[in-house]
Parts: C-alpha cells; structure tokens; sequence
C-alpha cells in the first residue's frame, strides 16, 4: 500500500504506535506535533524502530499559516489526527482550554485540507462520547450523551466531519472510536510516558510497580460488576495503531467513511488488570480501596462487530500482551 499521510500529534502514545505501523505498510508519513505533551527524543527511537529518518514538523495545529505551508510542500493522501489534549478531569477544570485545542484545531486543519485539496481524514474519536449505556456492548448507533467538555469536544468534531461531508462529497472520513488503549510496543522503544499522576488505569499501575507512586487507589467496589470495581475494555495500542492502517486503506481505495469502534469486546475489572500486571512484574502490587469517583461508570465495552466487518479490524492481543509490554517499557525507560 502506499501514499502520503501527514501524523499530526504522531510523537504522543498512540501516535508513535500508528506511525510505527503505517511505515511498516508502506505509507510516506510526516509528523506534525507541537510536543505539549511528547518528548522530542521519541522521533529518535522511531527513527531506530523504522530504521529510517522521521519526516518532521513542529507546529501548532492552530497555526493556519504553518499548515499551509507543510501541505504546499508534501501533497498528502490523507491525515490522520490525533493533536489534542486527552484528559477528562483537566477538560472539566479547563473546558475552554479543551474546546480552544480540540475544536478549533480541528476546524483550523479541516480548513486547510480543503484549501490543500486534501479531503480524506482518520479522526481519534472516544467511547465516551455514548456516555451511560442503555445496551451493552456499545453499538456505534447506540445515543450519544457526552458527559464531560473532552467527550463533547470529540462530538463536535466528529459532527464536522459529518457536515463537511454533507456539504461536499469530496470529504472522507474514518471516525475510530477507541475504548481504553494500553500496553506498549514489544520493542520497549515507545510507550505512554505521561509526566506527574497518570490519568488512566494501567500507567498509574505502572508507576506502582516501579515504586514511583506507593499504591493504587481504587475509585469503589461495590459496582455490579463480577469483583465490584469498574470493568473496562483495554486494547492493545498496537492492535489499535492497525485499525487506522485499515481505516486509511478504506478511505483511499474504497472512498467510504465510516464510524466504528476499536474494541475488543470484552470488559476488564480494575483488579483484572491488578492482578495481570502483577503476573508481568513478578510483584504484588499494593492497593487501597478508596470512594467511587464522580461521573465514572460501572462497567462498559464495545461492539467490535463493524469494525470486523468494515475494516477486517480483530485485536489479537490480550490484557497479558499489555502489561508484560508496558512493564517492558517502563522498566527500560527508569533504567534509561
Ligand atoms: N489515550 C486514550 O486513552 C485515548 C482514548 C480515546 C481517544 N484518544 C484520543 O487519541 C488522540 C491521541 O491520544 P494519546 O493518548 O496518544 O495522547 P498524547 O497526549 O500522548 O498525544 C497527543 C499528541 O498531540 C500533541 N498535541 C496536542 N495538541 C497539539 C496541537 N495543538 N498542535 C500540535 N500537536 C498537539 C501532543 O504533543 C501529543 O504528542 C487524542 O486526540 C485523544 O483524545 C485517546
């Protein structure tokens, strides 16, 4: 396969992984990233993953004049966008913040694309934008009620590419929806490296395990779930960093947008995951069992039913593959 794809925000976690497997499928990438939340030596050790150098540009996905000029020097396929903050609990303490980046980066690339001639795009999208579940798995036809300022952002923007669409037909879209990405590249080159008191379950666990942090602390046990503690459905960042290889070839040789889940189908409690980690350390991990935390949900997981039968997309990795990857990473990465 090949064609010319610009990366933005291809120096974060799921960014790297997905630059890893569009060269590996033959695609001329090109990295956009402002590095607010990425380290800049991750372009070197693409660089030695790929053994190839890393097309680069640092920029702001605000910034029209720098977009024009990097879509004036490189006649990209498509784009796939990942820029943008990630956070649910900042997006409420910032929510304008959020919208500034998330939205109005969005529609400032969306402009430039159509200015560039350049129509088809790959947009991170989030399960929660369903918000509380009235059937489980999620369906990507089940309601959507976003219940935080980051899952409205993603909305939107998933709202634009469908206005975009309808106003000119020349626009494709790939709108992945992805449900809990974990896990690291089994080089142990890149992984999620998110600085201070990580936001999501496994890196957290992570830092246990590396004595940064002294315990995990688990937001409620008395869910109705199987153990009482909240189920998630984890995806290998690899698996996921392939469906947009699958989604891009959808758009390009089919021209057909689509909306779907990047899932595995299946749900992990918080202690599942505990005790998986603690199978890849060879550690018993300290835990404390503290209140539920507003606005979580008990349990959720998706329906990877279209993904498979759109994109052939199946995750093969399991919550073993993730842990023993990230353990992997981050123990590589303490000892420098
Ligand atoms: N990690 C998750 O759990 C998850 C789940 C669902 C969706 N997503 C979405 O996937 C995307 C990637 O997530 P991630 O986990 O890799 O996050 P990340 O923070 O590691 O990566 C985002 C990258 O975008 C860059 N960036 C942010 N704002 C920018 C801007 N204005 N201009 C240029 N670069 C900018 C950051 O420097 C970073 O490298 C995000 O849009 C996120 O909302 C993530």
């Amino acid at each position: 396969m090949s064609g010319k794809v610009l990366l933005t925000g291809g120096a974060g976690y799921i960014g790297s992984h997905t630059y890893v497997e569009l060269v590996e499928a033959g695609f001329g990438v090109t990295i956009l990233d402002n590095f607010s939340n990425a380290r800049r030596d991750v372009i070197d050790r693409l660089e030695v993953l790929t053994g190839a150098p890393v097309r680069l540009v640092e920029a702001d996905v605000l910034d029209a004049d720098a977009l024009d000029r990097v879509f004036a020097a490189h006649g990209f396929d498509a784009v796939v966008h990942f820029a943008g903050f990630k956070a649910v609990g900042e997006s409420v303490e910032r929510p304008l913040d959020y919208f500034h980046n998330n939205c109005s980066g969005f529609v400032t690339l969306l402009r430039a694309m159509d200015r560039a001639d350049v129509r088809r795009v790959v947009f991170s999208s989030t399960a929660t934008v369903y918000g509380q579940p009235e059937t489980l798995p999620y369906p990507e036809d089940h309601p959507t009620r976003p219940e935080s300022p980051y899952a409205a952002n993603k909305l939107i923007c998933e709202n634009l590419l469908k206005e975009a669409r309808a106003a000119d037909d020349r626009w494709s879209y790939g709108i992945l929806r992805y449900f809990n990405p974990a896990g690291a590249h089994p080089s142990a080159l890149i992984g999620e490296d998110p600085n201070g008191i990580p936001n999501n379950l496994m890196p957290y666990i992570a830092k246990v395990a590396t004595g940064e942090l002294p315990r995990l602390q688990v937001f409620g046990d008395d869910y109705d779930t199987p153990d009482g503690t909240g189920m998630r459905d984890y995806i290998h960042v690899q698996d996921l960093a392939r469906g947009h290889v699958q989604s891009l070839k959808l758009l390009i040789d089919q021209d057909q947008s689509h909306i779907v889940n990047l899932s595995t189908g299946q749900g992990y409690s918080v202690l599942d995951m505990l005790r998986a980690y603690e199978r890849a350390c060879g550690k018993t991990l300290p835990y404390e069992v503290v209140g539920r935390r507003a606005g979580d949900l008990a349990a959720f997981w998706g329906d990877p039913a279209r993904a498979r039968e759109l994109l052939g997309f199946q995750a093969t990795r399991d919550l073993d593959d993730m842990c023993a990857t990230s353990w992997a990473w981050v123990s590589r990465r303490r000892n420098g």
